[in-house]
């Protein structure tokens, strides 16, 4: 049965007894932290972060993208195998400063940052602040000059919304006509000329994000194209090098059918894409970055969910009621994702008969999965296995019906590691002034 997952699974999944992931057992992990649980197969990232690095080259930024998942210990990952991170909101920053990341590997994102994000920012001195509109130049100027080190100008890209017309789920086409994200280019000319006269701050750079779970390399191509065509002109506004960010959003398997491109032929089409434009010949000094996110961490994570009920219903067919659902993956609802599910009880079993996987949310719209192929023998107390759930899970969880968030496991060499514990209910209540 995983055989034909096997692009979709955790690099060290492995089915010869019962399923393990990292050397260590399903089935030692949901006894001893419990369900539902986060699993990331640390090699897995690892491999994949190396992966980028060699098909990308030593000179290229690589910026992880927090949002995907963040934590101390990927953090820490992260820094040893010499990645940037991109940061989006306050708590972001913090929690990579926290972590013992150098600030100035920190690049700086959104489109709504508020002045104590700005100020954050600068004072921790993040490397680059990737400016979304005009009106940010002058509050980053301000806190600038407030927390800015006179020494050392702060590093600004500029965020451009070029229709690239990726084909993806509305909810994540970050430009083109509907995407309120960055500058057109006319704007964004206004804001090259406006950054490069600014006190304190060096036009550092353009970046473009075209949106995520893009499968067709030509975008990509075309972002490095688009970038090139914007700076050329300005050239004269930028720094001795400048930088070409193409932001994040390759591809990864999902389901069984699902193909998506390799790190390398990324590479390649940007690579193209800048050869096409000419950028040596025409912008001298550059370097590349980019932003993945997803296609570093989806497929190093599992989610563990334990059957809770089995009934059936004249209108559904079997059903299987989990114990996590809407709260820890709120992906089904939001852009009807859809996943593999396995018993991870029952690996070696025929999974062969029709399910329809639920959640524990009071809402119909909990549906882990419509219909899927399990084990006929399927039943309370197996374990459900969720792969590809490294990127976008937790990192969107919520607390919704009082159900605190679930722990995240770091697998590596047969040793789980605990890395974010699960929330309590003493967590749960800590804000609410009158119980605490
Ligand atoms: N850079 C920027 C500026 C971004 O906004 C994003 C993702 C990335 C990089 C990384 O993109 P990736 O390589 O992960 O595709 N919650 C949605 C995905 C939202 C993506 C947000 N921006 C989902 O669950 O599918």
């Amino acid at each position: 049965m995983t055989h034909a997952l096997k692009h979709v699974l955790p690099a060290t999944w492995c089915d010869a007894q019962g399923i393990s992931i990292g050397g260590v057992p399903l089935s030692q992990l949901a006894d001893r932290f419990g369900t539902p649980l986060y699993i990331i197969d640390e090699r897995h990232v690892e491999s994949r972060l190396r992966g980028f690095r060699e098909a990308f080259g030593p000179e290229a930024g690589l910026v992880y993208a927090g949002k995907a998942f963040l934590c101390g210990a990927l953090v820490q990952l992260l820094d040893r195998e010499g990645w940037l991170i991109d940061a989006v909101s306050a708590g972001e920053l913090e929690l990579a400063h926290r972590a013992g990341l150098d600030a100035s590997r920190i690049v700086m994102h959104g489109n709504a940052k508020t002045d104590e994000e700005l100020a954050q920012a600068v004072r921790l001195g993040v490397g680059r602040v990737v400016v979304d509109h005009l009106q940010e130049i002058d509050l980053l100027v301000e806190q600038n000059r407030r927390f800015g080190r006179a020494d050392r100008p702060m590093r600004v890209l500029l965020r451009l919304n070029i229709d690239l017309a990726p084909e993806t789920h509305a909810k994540v086409t970050t430009v083109g006509p509907t995407a309120h994200f960055g500058m057109e280019p006319e704007t964004a000319s206004e804001a090259a000329r406006r950054v490069s006269a600014a006190e304190g701050l060096t036009l550092g750079g353009v970046h473009i994000h075209a949106g995520s779970q893009i499968r067709d390399l030509r975008v990509f191509r075309r972002a490095g194209e688009a970038l090139v065509e914007f700076v050329a002109p300005l050239r004269d506004r930028f720094a001795e090098t400048v930088e070409l960010d193409v932001g994040g959003g390759l591809a990864v398997p999902y389901l069984a059918e699902d193909q998506a491109p390799e790190a390398r032929e990324y590479a390649e089409a940007i690579v193209e894409g800048l050869g096409e434009a000419r950028a040596s010949e025409r912008l001298g000094a550059y370097r590349i970055l980019v932003e993945p996110g997803r296609s570093v961490i989806a497929n190093g994570g599992v989610t563990l969910y334990r059957v809770q009920a089995r009934k059936t219903l004249p209108g559904l067919g079997q059903v299987l009621a989990v114990d996590g659902g809407l709260s820890d993956n709120p992906r089904p609802s939001l852009y009807d994702a859809r996943y593999e599910i396995l018993n991870g009880s029952r690996a070696h079993a025929k999974h062969d008969t029709p399910f329809r996987v639920v959640g524990r949310h009071c809402e119909s719209g909990d549906v882990i999965a419509p219909s899927v192929l399990l084990p006929a023998e399927t039943d309370r107390g197996d374990l459900i296995v969720l792969p590809v759930t490294g990127a976008y899970v937790y990192a969107m969880s919520s607390r919704y019906n009082g159900v605190g968030r679930a722990p995240v496991v770091f697998v590596r060499d047969g040793a789980p590691r605990l890395v974010v514990r699960g929330e309590t209910h003493d967590d749960l209540l800590a804000c609410d002034v009158e119980l605490s």
